[in-house]
């Protein structure tokens, strides 16, 4: 590609790189365990994590997955220092084109209240807002990662 910016699977080499970008994307929450997240979407076929790089580097990321109804896509980010270069772009064409492949025909996303910025990316990628409220419920403290994984 003419800006070096490539969109791959991750790799187990990739999580500490993979939290740090979350971090300085300000994605990280102290309820969610991030290591934990990357390991429970590798571990099974209906979710992935993309990485996007630029000189072998992470600089963006998504976790796409899909729960035999929707597409979803969590922990979207760029490199704060390669912002509006495209590369939010390019994981979630990735992630669209990931979702397709399986047969996914809508996808929906979270955007935390007052996240103007993200509103308005997605807003430019082509999202609407539903306007629904999310509900949620904590069920159990993480769960054990499948065999193997
Ligand atoms: C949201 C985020 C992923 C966008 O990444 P990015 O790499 O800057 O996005 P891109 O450069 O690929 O932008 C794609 C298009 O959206 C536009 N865009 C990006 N941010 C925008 C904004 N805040 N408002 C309006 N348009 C925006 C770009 O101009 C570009 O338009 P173009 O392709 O027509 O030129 C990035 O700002 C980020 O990581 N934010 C912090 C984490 C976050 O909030 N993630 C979302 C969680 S729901």
């Amino acid at each position: 590609m003419s800006d070096g910016i490539r969109v791959r699977s991750a790799e187990d080499a990739d999580v500490e790189e993979i939290v740090a970008l979350w971090g300085a994307a300000g994605l990280l929450r102290p309820w969610n365990d991030p290591r934990h997240d990357i390991a429970f979407a590798r571990s099974n076929n209906h979710s992935i994590v993309l990485v996007a790089t630029h000189d072998e580097a992470i600089v963006g990321t998504a976790m796409v997955g899909q729960d035999g109804h929707r597409g979803w896509v969590y922990y979207v980010a760029s490199d704060p220092d390669m912002r509006r270069h495209g590369v939010g772009r390019r994981v979630m064409e990735a992630a669209e084109r990931w979702l397709a492949e399986q047969g996914v025909w809508k996808v929906q996303l979270l955007v935390r209240s007052g996240n103007r910025e993200a509103e308005g990316f997605y807003e430019k990628l082509g999202y609407t807002d539903t306007q629904s409220k999310c509900f949620q419920k904590v069920l159990s403290k993480p769960g054990r990662l499948p065999r193997g994984s």
